[in-house]
């Protein structure tokens, strides 16, 4: 068997059981129809959030490190599944040109009037990545962020990603699933035992199986607050929970006695192009 084959075939493997892991997570259906608002649906409020956050970060992240380190001054930066613009904003307000890529149009407006408010150029493409990446300019750095956990085929998606590259990709996700810390509430709410999902170590895996010279770097983030008032949190988890109204006394209890995590590993996976 040629190394090729051999590759191939263990990409495949780690593909299917990223996959799988992640196909385990789905809400089931009578949950799911039991609910008044799409618990998959980005909160443009959050992704916000998350941008000025970034923006007001003293130092660099991990991941603005690795994408700096590979930016030429007034280079181009494309950030994939852009949201509010946290992974890239700063890199745009020190000066690199950014192009935004979502499949949310409301998203896509959040990170152009951020980043026009800070006097960013930015343009924007809207489209589910990778079938969109035709009508994508290549960049000098790739950036993409808290994506990787809502693509089943990430094998492809991060291949397309390298060939959008001059120089260098940076891919974070956090180490366990975002939502994971919620499978208690799940169990108390719906009788449900949801599986931790797969890790960033399976993401790993894949990755390192596309064949690229793969650095991982681990790191603490503290969760910003994503909103200002404690009803606004209830009614945002109980969105995610597919809990109505009615109940939600029971999430504000959940999150007094078992209240969100304050901190989390992320993990930055980059490559150069
Ligand atoms: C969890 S948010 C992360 C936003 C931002 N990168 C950040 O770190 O704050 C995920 C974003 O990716 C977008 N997204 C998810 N899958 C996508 C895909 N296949 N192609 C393009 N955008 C995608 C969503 O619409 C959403 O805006």
């Amino acid at each position: 068997m040629s190394d090729d084959i051999a590759a191939a075939t263990d990409l495949d493997v780690q593909e299917r059981h990223w996959a799988d892991r992640l196909g385990r997570l789905a809400i089931p259906v009578e949950i799911l129809g039991s609910a008044e608002e799409s618990p998959y649906r980005f909160d443009p409020a959050v992704f916000e959030a998350a941008a000025l956050a970034a923006l007001r970060r003293v130092e660099d992240s991990v991941s603005d490190r690795a994408a700096r380190d590979a930016l030429a001054p007034g280079g181009s930066v494309l950030d994939v599944g852009v949201g509010g613009g946290a992974a890239s904003l700063r890199l745009g307000r020190d000066g690199a040109r950014l192009v935004g890529v979502d499949a949310s149009r409301e998203l896509l407006e959040v990170f152009s009037t951020l980043a026009s408010a800070a006097g960013i150029d930015a343009t924007v493409v809207e489209g589910s990545w990778p079938g969109i990446a035709a009508a994508v300019p290549v960049a000098d750095v790739v950036v993409c962020h808290n994506v990787a956990y809502n693509v089943a085929g990430l094998g492809a998606f991060t291949a397309a990603l390298g060939r959008h590259a001059t120089t260098r990709v940076v891919v974070e996700l956090t180490a366990e699933h975002p939502l994971a810390w919620m499978r208690p509430y799940w169990r108390a709410l719906h009788g449900l035992e949801m599986p931790d999902g797969p890790t960033a170590d399976d993401a790993i895996a894949v990755v390192a199986a596309t064949g690229v010279d793969l650095h991982v770097e681990r790191s603490t983030r503290l969760v910003e607050a994503p909103v200002a008032a404690p009803g606004d949190l209830v009614a945002q988890i109980a969105r995610r929970l597919c809990v109505v109204p009615a109940r939600h006394g029971e999430v504000a209890r959940l999150l007094e006695e078992l209240p969100p995590p304050t901190a989390r590993e992320v993990v930055t996976l980059w490559w150069d192009a």
